[in-house]
């Protein structure tokens, strides 16, 4: 596959290759945008089957970190690393992250890293040693920073009560809600959505973590493949992409899609058929910003007091999207996307 004659390919500015024979590091850094600050998003540690999958999720996710900060207004470009993990577990993560940190600090700032699927705040530590191009560290006092986790979960669980109330009049207290991936997003996730009375539907691939979150929520527990097609109000996707496609498309029931996973549609054209089933989508990146605002205030040296209102203030961005959606007639999700690129280019 050549690069540029990938359909994800969007005139990315830069696409740089990660080898290092002596750590096994192989990956790519993918600069999308840097024309509202630096490209800033997280590193993905991933058993990729192949080289295309990993160049097509490095260009698609750097290109969705672009729209997210541009729509959270944050003062960032998007950008993405996608690392192939070394097979087995008898690898030196420090080496590799090592040399990952290496391979940020050549780019000169042009990229800032923080965790994604797969690396921790660890890892980011040890790229910390090597550059300063980094956060989603461990922080002090009343500085921001740390796992973006939580503040992610946080913004994707008031993104569900503000469209499901707005969107469908129906409030979350005795609504059915299906998560899928139980991690650092999906699990706080369910913690917050049973605090506020809903009744849970979950599916990990790790069917031990599943059925202890399960008990522990009292929740119904179903096969990760099992959940997509199950009977729900609302589904909320945080594992990993592509989940609404050909295949699960004509067997969802969800009156409504809000959850944390980057890159939820398969291909765009499932925005428009997800509409036109009559399903609300609540665009990912506007939902799962929560993390990157985090992210950017620890980087900028901000205090942790801001944080919680800029995550809190996401619903209102995205119920205004899914009005003019509804308004119009067209896909969310290309309303995002407009929205984003006009942003992107000066215009709004
Ligand atoms: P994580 O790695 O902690 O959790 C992912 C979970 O999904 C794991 O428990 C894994 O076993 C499960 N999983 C993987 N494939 C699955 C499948 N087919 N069916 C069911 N479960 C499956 O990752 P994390 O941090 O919770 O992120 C989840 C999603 O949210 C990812 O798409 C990530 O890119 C996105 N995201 C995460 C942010 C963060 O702050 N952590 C920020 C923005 C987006």
């Amino acid at each position: 596959m050549k690069m540029i004659h990938s359909r994800y390919f969007d005139f990315h500015e830069g696409l740089h290759v990660l080898k290092d024979p002596a750590t096994g590091l192989t990956g790519l850094i993918a600069v999308h945008s840097t024309a509202r600050g630096p490209a800033a998003g997280g590193t993905r540690c991933w058993s990729y089957t192949n080289t295309e999958e990993l160049v097509v999720d490095a260009m698609r996710l750097s290109r969705g970190m672009s729209y997210k900060n541009a729509i959270a207004g944050l003062p960032f470009g998007g950008g993405k690393a996608v690392i192939q993990r070394p097979p087995g577990s008898s690898f030196d993560r420090e080496a590799l992250f090592r040399a990952f940190g290496d391979a940020v600090a050549s780019l000169r700032g042009q990229y800032i890293t923080a965790e994604d699927v797969g690396t921790t705040v660890a890892d980011m530590h040890t790229v910390r040693s090597r550059t300063r191009f980094v956060a989603g560290l461990h922080t002090e006092g009343e500085a921001a920073g740390g796992d973006p986790s939580p503040w992610t979960a946080l913004g994707v669980f008031e993104c569900l009560k503000a469209a499901s109330l707005e969107m469908l009049g129906l409030s979350l207290r005795g609504a059915t809600v299906a998560v899928q991936g139980l991690g650092n997003v999906g699990s706080r996730l369910c913690h917050l959505l049973a605090k506020e009375g809903a009744k849970l539907i979950v599916a990990d691939v790790d069917t031990a973590r599943a059925q202890a979150l399960a008990q522990k929520f009292g929740a119904k527990q179903l096969d990760s493949q099992e959940i997509v097609s199950v009977e729900a109000d609302i589904f909320a996707p945080c594992a990993l992409g592509a989940v609404i496609n050909d295949v699960s498309l004509p067997n969802l029931k969800f009156k409504l899609i809000c959850g944390g996973a980057n890159n939820q549609l398969a291909n765009e054209h499932h925005g428009e058929l997800l509409r036109q089933r009559g399903i609300v989508y609540a665009p990912d990146y506007i939902v799962n910003a929560g993390g990157i605002i985090n992210v950017c205030a620890e980087y900028l040296g901000e205090n942790a007091g801001g944080v919680e209102g800029r995550v809190r203030a996401i619903p209102s961005r995205l119920v205004s999207v899914l009005r003019e959606a509804e308004t119009s007639g067209r896909a969310a999700n290309l309303v995002a996307d407009d929205l984003a690129r006009r942003i992107i280019a000066g215009a709004d």
